[in-house]
């Protein structure tokens, strides 16, 4: 079912807040809900529905420290605390991948703090059960570039030729941390101890939702070779079935404002960062991943 169906079908829905559709493809607003003063536990179960319904959710004007972030992010499940600690940004919240591109005097440094995020990928397919939710704030934001974009994976997978659904059909793709961070942002590899916290693991290419039992492709920028394949000729089919998941029409691109919170579902979602001017603008996110189900 696509996304403007789903809005027609929940409109009888009774939602205790204002649903605004950021997209024809994806995403909502959630308007009328303060994130500040926590979650009551009567309406998280309706902002949930609307995360799987819209994909990824947006609240507006938030004050959220990180202790209230890592708080949120938990009505989702367990958060993750990820492997490369040089992220984590806060001493008490393990959980927070810090992303900023700000020296110690906090001008711009001219380094991107993370260019594996700048292509298409999804947070943690490199780990056996991988990303549910990220949940990411906003705490400046460049006036140019620097949005983050999301691919529909339902939408994706339904347009492939039956002739490709036939041939990923049973195939599963070997992710690796280790690989997409030595390619994308080799100046700062995985150590030795990072490395084997992360080995190398497989998931299919094409998934099923656990909730909304869709179909959906689940590949992007960790994922490696295929297995049982001749190594070159998975990469070759890895690279297509990226290029063919990610077109122009399945993409929301969301221009951030500081406050924003997000939240998106990364079992039916590619997503990237676009690149700024890190020499000048200044960009500072925060990110909580809650960790998921393993993929069948
Ligand atoms: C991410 O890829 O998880 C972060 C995206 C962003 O920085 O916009």
């Amino acid at each position: 079912m696509h996304l403007q169906d789903f809005h027609k079908a929940n409109r009888s829905y009774n939602w205790p807040f204002e649903v605004r559709p950021l997209s024809p493809v994806l995403g909502a607003e959630i308007v009328g809900i303060t994130l500040s003063e926590g979650i009551k536990e009567e309406i998280f179960p309706a902002i949930y529905e609307a995360f799987l319904t819209y994909q990824v959710i947006l609240f507006r004007d938030v004050d959220l420290p990180p202790a209230l972030q890592v708080q949120f992010a938990r009505n989702f499940g367990e958060v993750q605390v990820h492997v490369m600690d040089q992220y984590h940004g806060y001493k008490d919240y393990p959980e927070i991948y810090f992303l900023s591109n700000l020296d110690e005097a906090g001008n711009p440094s001219g380094k991107h703090p993370d260019k594996g995020t700048l292509y298409w990928h999804t947070d943690g397919s490199w780990r056996r059960r991988t990303g549910h939710a990220t949940i990411m704030y906003a705490e400046i934001v460049p006036s140019r570039g620097g949005e983050t974009h999301f691919c529909d994976m339902y939408r994706a997978y339904e347009e492939l030729s039956e002739e490709m659904k036939k041939r990923l059909r049973g195939l599963r793709a070997v992710h690796s941390l280790d690989f997409s961070r030595t390619r994308r942002h080799g100046e700062d590899r995985l150590t030795e101890e990072q490395k084997a916290q992360v080995p190398p693991v497989d998931h299919p290419i094409i998934r099923t939702h656990p909730e909304t039992k869709r179909k959906c492709i689940f590949l992007g920028d960790h994922a490696e070779f295929i297995q049982g394949m001749n190594y070159e000729e998975g990469r070759a089919l890895i690279e297509e079935v990226n290029r063919l998941a990610t077109p122009d029409h399945l993409v929301y691109r969301h221009k951030w404002e500081p406050r924003q919170v997000l939240v998106w579902d990364n079992r039916c979602l590619l997503h990237r960062a676009t690149a700024y001017d890190t020499t000048r603008e200044r960009r500072v996110m925060r990110r909580c991943t809650v960790i998921g189900d393993e993929p069948y």
